[in-house]
């Protein structure tokens, strides 16, 4: 177990084994800056083993039966929720996420895997279809099976260090695609737990590999011919850089969002709107807004908005801030001072310009302050962009289509929450509202994991949610039966 003994130099996994490089990057928490360990940095001739073991094993791997693989798949699961207590440490140490939250990310990844290993026993049961629809298809059946379309990489970030790993490497693997995981480079000791759990099961070496490589030596991984699908969670900025590097690869993309919370007029009766205030308060919040969809925009009927505003400014007051490994604490520090700079910054640009800032707006080292900004002017950077810091905006609309309208104004389109009690309203919503996803009756930051997860416009492209994953990762081959009697 990589442990947070800040003496402890970790080996990375290469090929399914422990290795050195000759390099190492040094892990520190960002609520007090203290040395949570070290990783040890492949060195290229490393990085081209695994990349070459994943090909060596691609044709073997792929066609290892399913029940081998679900079973690896549940090990991991198990293994994960015996450990859930000391891998929430790990992530809290490292990435700084309250405890709390911290431990919801590992239930999480017990399920990725889980759902993974119940989705390998089940995938690809084959679709037969009869092609004497037409006479030259007399005596024809097409059988059509999905095939690894080669091996994954997975490029995952900060935010989630255990979970966007899981999604990553579980699919993967449950249709027997070899994976190289590339960890953010502030938090690579969770996805090297998921290694040291793997190493435990007898998937072939070489079927995956995490290599904590150093931002600057990813172009050269995205370029490799023998990784035909990048699966990127990230920026748009980078992940959109990647596509248009590699256009003939196979890109998932899970980008940037400012998901928006919808408050409609029918929701109007106070415990109603309790519960909205509540959950947007919370998840404007959590992880310190680093998530993408944390709710970074409120837009409310304004019926109910006058009402709604001091009941959401309470329920962020209420979140408990400060140390993440205290138990109490909701809201812990940013990932790095330098992002809570940028947060800071963001906000002063927007109260420069006019917006009124209800609460917070406070920065301390890398901790900002839970913050309510309302009348934003649109063109500050605030009201363009993802803040992934813990700020909300609130706007009314007149209605609902002004509302819906209002969300839809957004480069972004990941996902959105509408509190309505109304089902013709949640399905206007569900047409209306050009995003990922829909949530009805809570924030756009509900996501189960067995879920179709993903954006439209520059949210990104592809879907991951363990069974979409696993459909993103395979494609389509047919095979013709002929001289069959149909
Ligand atoms: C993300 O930040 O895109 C992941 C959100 C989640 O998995 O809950």
């Amino acid at each position: 177990m990589p442990d947070t003994n800040e003496a402890v130099t970790h080996a990375f996994w290469l090929a399914g084994r422990e290795a050195t490089g000759e390099s190492t990057l040094e892990v520190t928490s960002p609520w007090d800056g203290r040395r949570v360990g070290a990783v040890s940095v492949p060195t290229e001739a490393q990085i081209e083993e695994a990349v070459a073991a994943a090909e060596a094993v691609r044709a073997e791997f792929a066609a290892t039966p399913a029940h081998v693989r679900a079973a690896a798949l549940d090990h991991v699961s198990r293994r994960l929720a015996e450990r859930t207590e000391e891998i929430a440490r790990l992530i809290s140490d490292e990435n700084g996420k309250p405890m709390k939250w911290a431990r919801g990310e590992v239930g999480r990844a017990v399920s990725v895997f889980r759902l993974a290993s119940e989705e390998a026993r089940r995938f690809n049961g084959g679709e037969a279809q009869r092609l004497d629809t037409d006479p030259g298809g007399v005596g024809r059946l097409a059988l059509t099976r999905r095939f690894p379309r080669g091996t994954v990489l997975g490029i995952a970030p900060f935010n989630f260090p255990l979970n966007l790993c899981a999604h990553k490497v579980a699919p993967a693997l449950a249709v027997g695609a070899p994976i190289i995981l590339k960890p953010a480079p502030a938090t690579p000791l969770s996805a090297l737990v998921i290694g040291e759990l793997l190493a435990e099961t007898d998937l072939p070496a070489g079927s995956w590999s995490v290599l904590p490589v150093p931002n600057d030596q990813m172009p050269a991984l995205v370029q490799d011919e023998r990784l035909p699908v990048i699966s990127f969670t990230g920026s748009d900025k980078v992940g959109y850089a990647i596509q248009a590097s590699v256009p003939h690869k196979h890109c998932t993309l899970e980008l940037g969002g400012n998901g928006a919370a919808v408050v409609l007029s029918d929701y109007a009766a106070d415990p109603d709107l309790d519960w909205a205030a509540t959950r947007i308060g919370t998840f404007s919040n959590y992880q310190g807004g680093q998530s993408c969809i944390s709710v970074q925009r409120v837009v409310a009927d304004a019926s109910v908005y006058e009402r709604l505003l001091p009941k959401i400014v309470a329920a962020v007051e209420a979140q408990v801030t400060g140390d993440p490994s205290d138990d109490a604490t909701d809201v812990g520090p940013l990932v790095s001072e330098d992002a809570a700079k940028r947060v800071e910054s963001w906000v002063d640009e927007a109260v420069q310009a006019g917006a009124k800032l209800l609460t917070g707006g406070k920065r301390e080292g890398a901790s900002y302050a839970p913050t309510v900004l309302a009348d934003v002017p649109a063109d500050v950077t605030i009201s363009c962009e993802e803040v992934f810091g813990p700020v909300l905006t609130v706007q009314s609309a007149a209605d609902e289509d002004a509302a819906f309208a209002a969300v839809n104004d957004s480069k972004y389109g990941l996902q959105t929450g509408v509190f309505t009690r109304d089902v013709q309203t949640a399905f206007r919503a569900h047409r209306a509202l050009e995003v990922g996803g829909v949530i009805v009756g809570d924030v756009p930051s509900y996501r189960a994991d067995q879920m179709p997860y993903g954006g439209a416009k520059k949210s990104g492209v592809g879907r991951e949610g363990v069974r979409f994953a696993m459909e993103d990762y395979t494609y389509e081959r047919v095979m013709v039966l002929t001289g069959i009697d149909l």
